[in-house]
């Protein structure tokens, strides 16, 4: 397995460009289920996880031809096999995202069930019971989501009881091909969600209300094949940010969407950034300042996202004064305050709250990545200490950002990628 080993002290300065949005390429590649034309792709982000959903489609009988920018062309005309294996759904849970297209244009799917991972429990039971309220038979045996209908789905009236990304694009997916109108409440208003919804709707789809609490679909008999750019990762675009805010560097980045980032960008100024927003562009300077310590408190789009949480505390660990991070979205997103703290942080844990109290700075130790985003932030707490810095388990990373030592490198930092055999 791969490291990154890291000096720290350089203040980040220059400009990268944000690849295409994880988040948005999973759900769209998982809609080319919809249509037995060929569907393509582009923007789409070089990482573990779209190889992972490239191969599952792969298993099914789809096929996939990726050209050297990473367009890909997904042609669903030949499927041979409804089953998304455990091997599969165990590296990625995003791959429960084939179960609404499965069952909506073949009227059946085998789905392993995703378990826990590292974050939480993370159940699939808000999917389900919005899938049998269209009309599926669905039963959980031997590990394994077996779902079927007879005929179409039905159109229904959903309120989902939490709000759920996958879960609100799994149904709207299922939905474009059931029979009448379907409405889910209490939907999540994510930009990959209403990314996936306007990609629907090239296809063919009839949806209406993405981006608010309510969608609106209306069912309609066959979707057809269309050309769709994912949208910039906002949470890359993020990482980069909060990373230059902590060591006091100067960065462009493009190719992003800073409307997609608003909360993010308040908490950056309120921590002493200076910003300059462009259509596709933001410009973080820290005028070489030491960031001030931000309270936060994360819940579904609009409000701070989860996926920033660990990044900003990182900050934290090093800005002037103490700053609090609630987390509210999962149940156990705290993992990489214990390496921190390894580096001479000060953090405590108070239920789903973090306390951190700004130090002067770390110092570089051998840390463990437990999940995605943890990854980047225990990168970002390297890039701010003192002596070096080893990241382990880093594929973590790799599912979730492209380059990433590449890109830092191209900053200034002094990062480089061991490989491990
Ligand atoms: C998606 C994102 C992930 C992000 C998360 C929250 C993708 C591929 N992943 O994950 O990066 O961190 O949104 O913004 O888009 N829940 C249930 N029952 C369900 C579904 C969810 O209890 O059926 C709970 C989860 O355990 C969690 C909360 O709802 O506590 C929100 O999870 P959800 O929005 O579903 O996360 P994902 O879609 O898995």
């Amino acid at each position: 397995m791969d490291r990154l080993h890291i000096n720290g002290g350089v203040n980040l300065e220059g400009e990268i460009r944000i690849a295409g949005a994880k988040n948005s390429a999973l759900p769209v590649l998982a809609a080319s289920l919809l249509t037995h034309d060929s569907v393509k792709v582009c923007n789409m982000p070089h990482l573990f996880d779209i190889t992972t959903m490239l191969e599952l489609l792969g298993c099914m009988g789809v096929q996939r031809v990726v050209d050297e920018k990473m367009n890909v062309q997904v042609d669903s005309s030949m499927i041979e096999n409804l089953n998304a294996p455990y091997e599969l759904v165990r590296t990625m849970r995003a791959s429960i995202l084939v179960l609404g297209p499965l069952l909506a244009r073949y009227g059946r799917a085998e789905v392993a069930l995703p378990g826990g991972c590292a974050i939480g429990s993370r159940p699939v039971n808000q999917h389900i019971a919005a899938l049998k309220s269209m009309g599926a038979v669905i039963e959980v045996e031997n590990g394994y989501i077996r779902a079927r209908s007879d005929g179409k789905l039905k159109g229904s009236h959903i309120f989902m009881d939490i709000v759920t990304v996958t879960g609100t694009e799994n149904v709207m997916i299922a939905a474009t091909l059931a029979e009448g109108q379907t409405i889910i409440e209490n939907a999540a208003r994510e930009p990959e969600v209403v990314d996936l919804a306007t990609c629907l709707n090239m296809m063919g789809a009839d949806i209406k209300g993405h981006g608010t609490d309510t969608i609106v679909v209306d069912g309609v008999d066959e979707l057809h094949g269309c050309s769709f750019s994912v949208m910039p990762d906002r949470i890359e675009t993020g990482t980069y940010l909060i990373a230059a805010a902590a060591t006091r560097g100067h960065i462009k980045v493009k190719d992003t969407r800073p409307h997609a980032l608003e909360s993010v960008l308040s908490k950056l100024e309120q921590a002493g950034a200076a910003l300059r927003v462009g259509e596709d562009w933001i410009e973080l300077d820290m005028r070489g300042r030491r960031p001030r310590a931000v309270s936060l408190r994360t819940a579904p789009y609009p409000a701070f996202p989860t996926d920033m949480q660990a990044q900003f505390t990182a900050l934290n660990a090093v800005a002037a004064g103490t700053g609090s991070i609630t987390e509210t979205v999962f149940e156990n997103r705290f993992m990489h305050v214990h390496e921190m703290n390894r580096m001479g942080a000060s953090i405590r844990v108070e239920g789903n709250t973090v306390i951190v109290e700004g130090v002067e700075r770390l110092n570089g130790a051998p840390v463990m990545a437990t999940d995605l985003r943890a990854s980047a932030s225990l990168v970002i707490a390297g890039l701010v200490s003192e002596n070096e810095t080893t990241v382990n388990r880093i594929y973590h990373i790799d599912r979730g950002y492209e380059c990433i030592e590449e890109k830092l490198q191209s900053l200034g930092a002094r990062i480089s990628r061991i490989p491990v055999r």
